[in-house]
């Protein structure tokens, strides 16, 4: 499992950072773990974040996304570990000493004040602007989440997802050194749901403001992140960029909760070319591994679907019948059973001319190259 060091930095801590600044701050937590009560809910987590980076926590329902949020925000003490701000402890800061903006996942606006009065809560609070100041901040900030026109209704009066913008409005408001987001789009349709990812990525990095965006939805974790910290059980399996996530899994679990993969039992024949010979369900494959593999050896392989290609019968391969088609716009996906107790799914791009494979084909299969694939040990 890939572990992060933290690095610091000297630059002081400033709790009453000035609204509007445009220098943006690092984050770095440092063997952070939180209980309640005997439940171990975040073990180790060490998470160096770059100045202005846009950072996805992405893992399964329960495995501490909104717990870690609530460490950094400064609403949870961790049982151990450090949160830093440039390099400098925020132990004891309340969140807006830490210059925290959070968006909760169930949104936590004011109930008993309207629209306007919830965006304008933390201007008014910071004290710094003018009347006519905190009025144009809001106005500005309504207009950009589309909700100007029910500044006047109290929460209850809002669906969920308006209740959602106006919670983003809130807390982008104050311009905060780190914004916090917990699935901040979730109640969002489809449509206003892009159109926010991409309003929400291009304000904060045009404001180079550090964020950390919890999800359990990978596209969007894919789409919006520089890096992506992947989490199971309390535990970061991964943290990386998208490409080298989808690419080069650290983990069984990351390669499954990162697109689609299939996993293969294999077992270790012997040294091949280029690399090994492995007998896997269906037949024999010829693979490269950056983990040495001694002949016997019991391994989970695991393959994207576009990795996997139809081929003339050459040896190695593996042979299957057809089972299911699915036109997917442009790709065709195909489900191959290999034995009665493994299927694979391999992808095509659908080409003009190019006849598709239906149900009852006998087809062989290799990879698309011998780096195509990862190795697990189980
Ligand atoms: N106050 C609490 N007391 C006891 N257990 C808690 C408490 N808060 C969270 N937990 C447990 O800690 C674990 C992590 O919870 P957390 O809310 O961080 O999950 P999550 O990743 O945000 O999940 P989701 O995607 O469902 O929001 C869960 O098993 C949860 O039941
Ligand atoms: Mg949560």
């Amino acid at each position: 499992m890939k572990s992060v060091q933290t690095a610091t930095t000297n630059v002081p801590v400033n709790p009453q950072s000035e609204l509007g600044s445009h220098s943006s701050h690092s984050l770095s937590l440092s063997q952070v773990m939180h209980q309640f009560g005997s439940f171990v809910a975040l073990k180790d987590i060490n998470l160096d974040i770059r100045p202005g980076e846009f950072v996805s926590l992405l893992g399964p329902s329960g495995c501490g996304k909104t717990t870690l949020l609530r460490i950094i925000s400064g609403f949870l003490t961790p049982t151990a570990g450090q949160v830093l701000i440039d390099g400098q402890s925020v132990r004891g800061l309340s969140p807006s000493q830490r210059g925290t903006g959070i968006v909760f996942q169930n949104y936590a606006l004011f109930p008993h004040m309207s629209v306007w009065d919830n965006v304008a809560y933390g201007l008014r609070a910071a004290g710094k602007r003018s009347r006519n100041q905190v009025a144009s901040r809001v106005g500005e900030m309504l207009n950009m989440v589309q909700m100007n026109h029910l500044a006047k209704r109290f929460p209850s009066e809002l669906s969920g997802g308006q209740q959602q913008r106006v919670a983003l409005a809130r807390a982008l408001a104050v311009k905060p050194r780190i914004m916090l987001l917990d699935e901040p789009f979730s109640a969002l349709d489809k449509s206003l749901r892009l159109d926010m990812q991409i309003e929400i990525r291009r304000i904060l990095s045009e404001q180079g403001i550090t964020a950390i965006m919890v999800t359990h939805d990978q596209e969007e974790a894919m789409s919006m992140s520089d890096r992506i910290a992947v989490l199971s059980s309390g535990t970061i399996h991964q943290f990386d960029t998208p490409t080298n996530l989808y690419d080069r899994p650290a983990t069984h679990f990351v390669s499954s909760f990162v697109g689609t993969c299939n996993h293969l039992p294999a077992e270790v024949l012997g040294h091949a070319e280029q690399g090994y010979q492995l007998s896997v369900p269906g037949g024999e494959l010829a693979i490269t591994s950056p983990l040495p593999l001694s002949p016997g050896k019991k391994i989970t392989l695991a393959v994207r679907p576009e990795n996997l290609q139809v081929q003339p019968q050459s040896n190695p391969s593996l042979t299957g019948t057809v089972t299911m088609c699915l036109p997917l716009g442009s790709l065709m996906t195909y489900d191959v059973c290999l034995t009665q107790d493994c299927h694979v799914k391999i992808t095509q791009t659908r080409t003009m001319g190019i006849k598709p494979l239906k149900s009852g084909d006998r087809v062989h299969l290799n990879l698309v190259s011998p780096q195509a694939c990862m190795v697990f040990s189980d």
